[in-house]
């Protein structure tokens, strides 16, 4: 198993100090940054768009960026936010008419692939187009919102999903989105995450370091 990644997710940070925020949380040593891009169609919030992305690589931040659209369409937003410096571009199969084509157009502007899927979205859309995927992103929450309770049953589908990735010999991420906390984490990586999202678990805590450094020592316990 490769090594794992925390990826704060912005969405629960103070929007007036962004950038403040996001440098922060890097010095408090997660490995990247998670960008919550919701369009108050396909989910009922309204967050961000490329600028505010454009705007955190002006001010400095050179870590990964996993961009999650939860925005419908995709295609024009890819090619923003490729511009706006996303590193990996994750979006929802529900929200582009042409998934094969959508993946090509991340990768061709220089991006990693995700897709990213609800919890009642099955695991079969990614069986032909495995080969275009870098990251496979399991919500385990209803997307729209932070701070919602995990839902149980996205373990089995996380395991389901690790498997897959195994026969596809490729080096895939999977990463674990909604409700993620210390006390859950184990439990998420020893059914197959690698990749771990977490909003609220982090930024509602006076201490993003001590949230950080208590992962990893849950990390450590790894079966
Ligand atoms: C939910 C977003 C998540 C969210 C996670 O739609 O995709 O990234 O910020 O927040 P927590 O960790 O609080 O569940
Ligand atoms: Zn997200």
């Amino acid at each position: 198993m490769s090594d794992y990644l925390i990826a704060p997710s912005l969405l629960s940070a103070d929007f007036a100090r962004l950038g403040e925020e996001a440098t922060h949380v890097l010095n408090a040593g997660s490995d990247m940054l998670h960008l919550d891009v919701m369009d108050n169609h396909y989910v009922p919030n309204l967050t961000i768009g490329p600028l505010v992305c454009e705007a955190l690589r002006k001010y400095g931040i050179k870590a990964p960026i996993d961009v999650h659209l939860m925005a419908h369409p995709v295609d024009r937003l890819i090619v923003d936010f490729a511009k706006a410096g996303a590193s990996y571009i994750t979006f929802h199969p529900e929200c582009s008419e042409h998934v094969d084509r959508s993946l090509d157009l991340i990768r061709k502007h220089g991006c990693k692939a995700g897709l990213a899927l609800n919890p009642a979205t099955t695991l079969h859309c990614l069986e032909y187009v495995i080969d275009k995927i870098d990251l496979i992103l399991v919500m385990s929450v209803n997307p729209g919102f932070s701070g919602q309770q995990f839902i149980p049953s996205t373990l089995e589908k996380l395991k389901q999903a690790r498997e897959l990735i195994t026969q596809s010999g490729r080096d895939i991420r999977l990463a674990i989105d909604g409700g993620i906390k210390t006390d859950n984490i184990l439990e998420v990586a020893n059914a197959g995450a690698d990749m771990f999202i977490a909003g609220s678990a982090i930024f509602m805590q006076p201490d993003y370091a001590k949230v950080i450094k208590n992962m990893r020592q849950e990390l450590q316990k790894v079966k």
